[in-house]
């Protein structure tokens, strides 16, 4: 059942790293359904070397050839405000901003170095960052100026905005040889959850995905005829669906996205235990209530700090029964 065909006429997407895989795969689905899009890429290889012009113009190409509408950018998004300038330039403002583009620098632990982990963060977390929100100075008639650049402000002023951050099982669970990849990918759950909530009073919508699809990236990981069923083209519905104006509530999720299985994500905190916090909470007492600590059996789903307040007042509550009075967080800012 196909359902009611969801248009993006009037809108403008970004979509970073839209030379090719996933990205390709989405910005010339957006063109088909009436946006204008910006497609970046910096047309370097899988592991972030080099930079050429043609993955960006061969999509672009492809787009006008097809009626549709297109521009390209070649910056990396370690210059993100660039990519959102091309589109005010070329289309007014922007609307919803995919942040996809992506490297590996696969490598253990043990022989990781640190441009390895740099240019991942980079990339991923610097990347979507700089894209969604850069504040540059900028000189006019000897004053200092702030500047804001990139998608936010644009976001805030017109009351729209939807943004897809890409995520990753490496990330979510870890995954041999790629901790620089999984810390970065991890960071964009954070990244989404916090814009989420700073954005909803916009009507700016923030998600991220854990997509699996058959790209040069996956390609040298997974067996021919596992890739074949593994199509971006299978990533593309979940992510337009939530860009599109009808969607209106689902915001800080996370996504499993792959060869037409669609799930979302959730923390989960066990029941836990309770200990007073005095002298007897030594290590011996931690171990007798570990297995309660990890019980899951009444296990609840937390979406945001407030309820783990309450825990931290219970817990307290036990502790200040000696002294008379419980602790109450209730409307107090706490910051970690
Ligand atoms: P891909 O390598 O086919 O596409 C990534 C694109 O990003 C390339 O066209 C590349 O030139 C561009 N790019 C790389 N660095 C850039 C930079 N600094 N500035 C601008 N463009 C840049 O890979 P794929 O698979 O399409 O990946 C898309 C996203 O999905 C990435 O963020 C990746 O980490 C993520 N992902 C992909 C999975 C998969 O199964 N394919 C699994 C989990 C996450």
């Amino acid at each position: 059942m196909a359902g009611p065909e969801l248009r993006f006429d009037n809108k403008v997407v970004v979509v970073t790293g839209a030379g090719g895989g996933l990205g390709k795969a989405y910005a010339l689905f957006f063109a088909s359904r009436g946006a204008s899009v910006v497609v970046n890429d910096l047309g370097g290889s899988f592991k972030g070397e080099g930079a050429s012009t043609k993955a960006a113009d061969v999509v672009v190409d492809e787009i006008r050839a097809a009626g549709g509408k297109a521009v390209a950018n070649y910056d990396s998004v370690e210059h993100g405000d660039k990519i959102i300038d091309t589109a005010v330039q070329a289309f007014g403002t922007v609307h919803v901003l995919i942040n996809n583009a992506g490297i590996l620098r696969d490598i253990s632990f043990k022989n990781m170095k640190d441009a390895d982990w740099d240019l991942i963060m980079k990339v991923h977390v610097e990347g979507s960052y700089k894209a969604c929100f850069l504040r540059r100075c900028c000189c006019n008639a000897g004053w200092l100026l702030q500047c804001s650049k990139a998608a936010w402000p644009h976001f805030r002023k017109q009351k729209y905005g939807r943004i897809i951050n890409t995520s990753s099982a490496a990330g979510l669970f870890g995954s041999f040889g790629q901790c620089n990849y999984s810390a970065a990918k991890l960071g964009l759950v954070g990244f989404s959850e916090t814009l989420a909530k700073e954005g909803a009073k916009y009507n700016i919508l923030c998600n991220a995905i854990a997509p699996v699809a058959a790209s040069r990236m996956t390609q040298t990981v997974m067996p021919e005829e596992v890739l074949a069923n593994l199509k971006p083209d299978w990533i593309v519905p979940v992510v337009a669906y939530l860009v599109h104006e009808s969607n209106q509530t689902e915001n800080g999720g996370i996504f499993e996205v792959g060869a037409g299985h669609v799930a979302k994500l959730r923390w989960e905190r066990s029941k836990g235990a309770l200990y007073k916090p005095d002298s007897t909470m030594t290590p011996g007492a931690i171990l007798k209530k570990w297995d309660q600590v990890k019980d899951f059996s009444s296990a609840s789903h937390p979406d945001g700090p407030a309820d783990f307040m309450g825990l931290l007042e219970q817990a307290m509550a036990l502790g200040s029964n000696d002294q008379g009075s419980a602790i109450s967080f209730k409307d107090k800012v706490v910051l970690v």
